[in-house]
């Protein structure tokens, strides 16, 4: 069987002030009312052959990822939490996954789904995820590759012959990322995997030894209780302290041989800043795209956000306006790459 393993972490300091962290990104709801944590958690769940679905989170937000999935589990699916006392990245993460499945379950397959994007076509994607689980069953790391549209240095960058991955290089400077691009043989990572669970802790074993051995350390002292409709395994935060802070695709996926694609064509969007939100939400005649409630006159091309009160904008263009209870963000569209300073330096204040 398949099972989803939802990552839900990190902060997405591009999209601050909703995107912080105490409320990090995959908590954003979309102009539809749905989140992109319960979004991920729907793509999963409605693959053919899913029977459960493993969600990695901290544990701080234990109570707001159930409460979400609760809320969009029609199904009933049982849904299993694997909780990081503080985040440790995407390798001890999916080490923690792989090691807690493979003790009840070793051959099966994982389909790892970051909570920070988007997919627009599910069919494709689940056609994708068929292909992919062929490939994972010859023991295969398998990546989903989508077309770049941009020489973006935020992604990783796969060449591939065939299914197999020549080159796997994780954010590459601008200058690499540019002639990758331009050579138009490269996808970018989609960030998704899917692979057996004992295949990645084999690697894992030559590549990052010392991430997977400190994960089942960890896992061997941790606790699993049972709640209504859920499992809860709490990574002890000693042991968990000492697990190396890395992201799979450095650990593992620029190192690793038996890496394969699945190019796709899915509609994928990794809604890393405001620019990218705005463009998913339709836009007026004058090009404005507003969530919440705004007066505007004479304004072109901005988008607008508010959580809860009114805004009112006179003669701005592009810009975005973004209000929250206690922070409001005022931007230029062609800038919004670089709110994350304002992130960093919010941080930096403590
Ligand atoms: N549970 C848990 N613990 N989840 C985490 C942690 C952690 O410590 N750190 C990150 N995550 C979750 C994030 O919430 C996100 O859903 C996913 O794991 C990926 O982490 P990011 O930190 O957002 O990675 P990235 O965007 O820099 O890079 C990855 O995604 C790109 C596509 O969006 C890489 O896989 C790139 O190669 C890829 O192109
Ligand atoms: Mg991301």
């Amino acid at each position: 069987s398949l099972i989803p393993v939802i990552l839900c972490g990190g902060a997405g300091s591009r999209l601050w002030p909703v995107s912080r962290e105490a409320h990090p990104k995959p908590f954003i709801r979309l102009g539809d009312g749905q989140s992109l944590l319960q979004k991920a958690f729907l793509r999963g769940a409605n693959l053919p052959d899913v029977t459960q679905v493993l969600t990695v989170t901290n544990r701080e937000f234990f109570f707001k990822t159930e409460d979400e999935l609760r809320e969009v589990n029609r199904n009933q699916l049982p849904i299993s939490f694997l909780l990081e006392p503080f985040g440790r990245n995407t390798a001890a993460a999916v080490a923690a996954a792989a090691v807690h499945i493979a003790e009840k379950q070793p051959g099966t397959i994982l389909l790892i789904l970051p909570s920070d994007h988007l997919i627009h076509d599910q069919q494709a994607f689940s056609e994708a995820v068929s292909r992919a689980i062929q490939l994972a069953r010859q023991d295969y790391l398998v990546t989903f590759g989508v077309r770049p549209n941009a020489p973006e240095t935020r992604y990783g960058y796969i060449e591939a012959e065939a299914h197999r991955v020549i080159r796997f290089v994780e954010k590459p400077d601008a200058a690499t990322a540019a002639a990758y691009f331009e050579s138009g043989r490269f996808f970018w990572n989609s960030g998704m995997f899917c692979f057996k669970s004992s295949t990645v802790m084999e690697e894992m074993r030559i590549y990052c030894p010392d991430i997977i051995e400190a994960v089942c350390t960890c896992l061997a002292r941790s606790r699993i209780s049972e709640g209504k409709g859920f499992t809860l395994c709490e990574l002890n935060a000693e042991c968990f302290a000492r697990v190396p802070e890395n992201s799979i695709d450095y650990a593992v996926m620029e190192k690793s041989s038996r890496v394969a694609v699945v190019p796709c064509n899915i509609g994928w969007s990794d809604v890393g800043s405001w620019d990218a939100l705005g463009e998913l939400s339709k836009a007026d005649g004058n090009g404005n795209c507003v969530e919440g409630e705004a007066l505007l006159h004479d304004v072109e091309n901005c988008f607008i956000r508010s959580d809860e009160r009114l805004i009112g904008a006179v003669g701005v263009r592009n810009l975005v306006i973004v209000d929250t209870p206690d922070a409001l963000l005022v931007a230029a569209k062609n800038r919004v790459q670089d709110v994350k300073y304002l992130y960093n330096e919010l941080k930096s204040r403590g």
